[in-house]
């Protein structure tokens, strides 16, 4: 019983050492955070542009990014603008640079409709464009948090188009894209709107090992979209993507009668419901499209010119739907990682303004191929 005594007293000091150890870390890191931060901020409200929304100490790790030097920009750093039309601007560097420019920064406050884009996904293996992994790529994604907070209207949206990703070497999946995805929510106080999926059913079967090979996983052919707001309503309207009847709904609606009664689900279904046509029906939140694109003019612009065209880029009919569901003409459209400018396209082609960065100045170029040449007025050198 003694025994049994003294050994939760011990127990009791050792978690009362080990609390007070954690308490006497966290406040050293708050500490330095905070020095960090109001550096930072003395910098951006002394001539540089207003101070973030809600800077907070875990923003550090943004902090430590905006002012690093630009690996990937096209001079030391500074964005530079790439090519122009009347309704857009594609530029040349890194988000996290040219989003935290003097020339962008306050130009962009409150002013984005809708941030609609496919980052670079957490990879296992490198690709082309040098994606991060691990912590550090939870880190970096967290670190626009605060910027698109920033320049959101109010009732603007983001999207985030993430994919799967897997274990190296083994057929589990890896959680990455979800923390990542929730520290970004946590940090910028977004609300998620709805998540929707990306269903291609033209992907190739992947990761090839567990599917193809040892057959013991199935093919992966899906993406996440993840809706997220600064309010609980913000601008969408479902009546700017309808999609068409399906042959039985239309046969219904020339025959103007219905089944009527209680369903399975409980749903009482009246005898004039489902009866009103409104030209088209509500998409459901799985939007299925097939990404092939073979004889694209992107493509063939790439072709003609030797450039290699992006291997991740997204069908332009995705842009499409969520920049008609969530934005109305004249709104303006950030992509921030623009790859082949996807979505600078679609924004082009919607009557909408936009605003595409991207480092990989080949796909620049290529992305030239999305556009009207006649419209174009190029800043680049051939
Ligand atoms: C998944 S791809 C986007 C594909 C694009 N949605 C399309 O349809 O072509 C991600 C892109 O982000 C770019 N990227 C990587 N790091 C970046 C950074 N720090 N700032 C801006 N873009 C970056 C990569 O070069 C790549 O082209």
């Amino acid at each position: 019983m003694i025994c049994e005594y003294n050994m939760s007293i011990q127990t009791d000091r050792f978690f009362v050492f080990l609390r007070l150890y954690t308490l006497s870390i966290l406040l050293s890191t708050r500490l330095a955070a905070y020095r960090t931060c109001k550096c930072y901020l003395h910098e951006f409200t002394s001539g540089r542009g207003p101070p973030f929304y809600s800077m907070t100490t875990d923003d550090f790790s943004f902090v430590e990014r905006a002012d690093a030097p630009a690996k990937n920009c096209g001079t030391e750093g500074e964005p530079t603008e790439f090519f122009t039309t009347e309704l857009g601007r594609s530029v040349l560097g890194q988000a996290e640079i040219v989003l935290c420019s003097p020339e962008f920064t306050p130009a962009l406050a409150k002013q984005v409709d809708l941030v609609f884009t496919s980052p670079p996904f957490p990879l296992n293996r490198k690709k082309r464009y040098g994606n991060k992994q691990g912590s550090e790529y939870i880190d970096w994604l967290t670190s626009f948090a605060p910027l698109f907070r920033q320049i959101l209207k109010p009732h603007g949206s983001i999207v985030l188009e993430l994919g799967n990703a897997w274990e190296p070497g083994r057929p589990v999946m890896s959680t990455l894209a979800l923390k990542a995805l929730l520290s970004f929510l946590q940090t910028g106080e977004f609300l998620l709107c709805q998540q929707l999926v990306w269903y291609n059913p033209a992907r190739l079967p992947s990761p090839a090992q567990w599917v193809n090979v040892e057959r013991i996983r199935l093919k992966d052919a899906y993406t996440h979209l993840w809706w997220m707001a600064l309010t609980d309503r913000p601008h969408a309207d479902n009546r700017q993507v309808l999609t068409e009847y399906s042959g039985s709904m239309k046969k219904l609606l020339e025959r103007k009668s219905y089944n009527t009664g209680k369903r399975p689900s409980e749903h009482n279904i009246g005898r004039k419901s489902f009866l009103t046509d409104n030209s088209g029906a509500i998409p459901s939140n799985l939007i299925t499209l097939a990404n092939t694109q073979s004889s694209s003019d992107y493509l063939n612009y790439c072709r003609t010119r030797n450039l290699q065209p992006h291997p991740a880029r997204m069908p332009i009919a995705l842009a499409e739907f969520f920049i008609k569901f969530l934005t109305k003409p004249g709104g303006l459209v950030l992509d921030p990682f623009a790859g082949s400018n996807t979505t600078g396209a679609a924004a082009e082609k919607l009557e909408r303004r936009w605003l595409s960065i991207e480092p990989n100045e080949s796909y620049l170029e290529g992305s030239l191929g999305r556009f009207d040449e006649a419209k174009i007025s190029a800043n680049f050198q051939h």
